[in-house]
């Protein structure tokens, strides 16, 4: 495995980047916006393809760099289901797996710190976020955190985890870089207490003032999505309520982005094909599956996905190649389902 931890000083933030080598596959843990060239640029030294960007939770000491790393490599961004980020491509929930080529992240629900805080686990690490620091844990007190939930997350799930299980959380103050839940057991500060009282009464009597780029950090974070705007100035975009006319339309190929899992728990669009976003490109490049499809067919290509944010960069990859029917589903399987569109299984 390629392994990388980044870390960005201001808001001592530390990021990691992962992967597994044939095709180059990666995604990144937690991105901050002012480090996005340092990890294009070594996204390139280490011959790799950012795939999917990752944050554990909405952050509130700096600005994700999800949106800009999506706008400059194209790869999907991701958050859990809970998250109040405006658009984000994927959304994942306890469960299920975080993966890319070579590799399967276990995804974890840990809220607490906030209510929309996730943990990725590796056989041999765990990514806890802010819910789980070294000596420390992630405060609870603003974005609906929850001492109580977050002691059922580090006791009930993360300390549930094998001793030797590395520790790799989203900020560190003092300088440690990973740590193990053997060693947080022994030595964490805040662990070393007798009941969930306990614990609560702590946390609600640390008194620390709210982080300096709060104001600034969330709200930026809020608006990470996609202006799927765009898209539609141009003519490439469909309502969920007009594409419903398109089901068994022999003139329309309708062309859902999205991963298996994403499928299975949300339904798919009765009659259509299925093209994971991550190998759009070589199927709209000449020779390529929906390349042919459109010229040979003439078949108007309607791409979706679950929010409408994959399907967006499709639609411009797809007219770049030079298919000029593209278009896609506004908002995704999301508003499909709220226009009363049908799913099959
Ligand atoms: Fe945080």
């Amino acid at each position: 495995m390629i392994f990388r931890q980044l870390f960005d000083q201001v808001s001592s933030t530390y990021s990691y980047l992962l992967a597994s080598r044939p095709g180059g596959e990666a995604l990144i843990i937690d991105p901050v916006l002012e480090k996005v060239d340092r990890y294009i640029q070594l996204v390139k030294e280490l011959d790799l393809r950012l795939v999917k960007a990752v944050d554990t939770h909405l952050h509130a000491d700096h600005i994700t760099g999800l949106g800009a790393l999506r706008d400059r490599t194209h790869c999907t961004t991701v958050m859990g289901e809970q998250t109040k980020a405006d658009v984000i491509s994927m959304r994942l929930t306890d469960g299920d797996k975080l993966t890319i080529e070579g590799l399967a992240l276990d995804v974890i629900y840990t809220p607490g710190h906030t209510d929309d805080s996730y943990s990725f686990v590796l056989p041999d690490r765990v990514f806890t976020g802010d819910t789980l620091l070294i000596r420390g844990t992630g405060r609870t007190d603003f974005q609906n955190g929850d001492s109580r939930q977050q002691y059922a997350s580090i006791f009930g799930r993360l300390l549930k985890l094998p001793d030797a299980t590395l520790v790799y959380p989203a900020h560190d103050y003092k300088g440690d870089t990973v740590s193990t839940i053997g060693e947080e057991k022994a030595f964490n500060p805040r662990l070393q207490v007798k009941s969930v009282e306990e614990y609560v009464e702590l946390m609600h009597n640390l008194k620390l003032a709210n982080p300096k780029m709060m104001d600034v950090a969330v709200p930026a974070n809020m608006k990470v999505g996609l202006a799927q705007e765009e898209i539609a100035r141009r003519g490439w975009a469909l309502s969920a309520a007009d594409a419903r006319a398109l089901v068994g339309d022999p003139a329309a190929a309708l062309i859902d982005l999205r991963e298996r899992s994403e499928r299975e728990r949300h339904g798919i669009i009765p009659g259509s094909l299925h093209v994971p976003y991550p190998s759009l490109q070589e199927n709209i490049s000449k020779g390529g599956m929906l390349n042919e499809l459109a010229r040979s067919t003439q078949k108007r290509l309607v791409f979706y996905c679950a929010f409408g944010e994959r399907s967006a960069m499709a639609v411009q990859a797809a007219q770049d190649a030079g298919l000029a029917s593209a278009c896609h589903i506004q908002g995704g399987v999301d508003a499909w389902k709220k226009a009363g569109g049908p799913l099959a299984n």
